[in-house]
């Protein structure tokens, strides 16, 4: 199984970004821990950061069309959630199972920060729990691909 991860804008800066909301941990790290996760779990992930929507479109459509296919994807989208149609379409134009995820608990913020136009193209959405967030998004993607 081959899960493809992306990390939207600004989760470059983790470690030091609104450690309030988003913890102390860098990306770096919750890259390491999620590899040594897909190890166990024999799932290969690919894991990629971008603060370039066109380029995080060009991953999504690339994920069915080229020799390095995916089963699945993990999105945060950061603060694309929110208002990019770009993303919401290379997601429902290439039908790939998708689960989205997010650091902080979105819905008890900011009202604007509620709403994701992501989350209606997607089979879940996981918010609050942190980088375990990912986890949980990488197993129920292998549970619903294994179905
Ligand atoms: C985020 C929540 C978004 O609203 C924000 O713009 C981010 C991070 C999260 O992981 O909690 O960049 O996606």
């Amino acid at each position: 199984m081959r899960i493809l991860v992306i990390h939207g804008p600004n989760l470059n800066l983790l470690g030091r970004r609104e450690p309030e909301h988003y913890g102390r941990q860098t990306l770096e790290e919750i890259n390491q821990d999620l590899i040594a996760f897909g190890k166990l779990k024999e799932i290969y992930l690919s894991l990629r950061q971008s603060n370039h929507e066109g380029e995080i479109v060009d991953w999504i459509q690339q994920a069915i069309i080229s020799d390095d296919k995916f089963d699945g994807l993990v999105i945060n989208p950061g603060a694309y959630t929110h208002y990019s149609l770009a993303i919401r379409e290379a997601i429902s134009g290439v039908r790939i199972p998708t689960i989205e995820v997010h650091l902080s608990d979105i819905n008890a913020r900011e009202a604007w920060r509620a709403e994701s136009v992501i989350a209606p193209v997607c089979l879940d959405q996981i918010a609050g729990l942190g980088a375990r967030g990912y986890h949980l998004a990488i197993e129920r993607l292998a549970q619903s691909l294994s179905e």
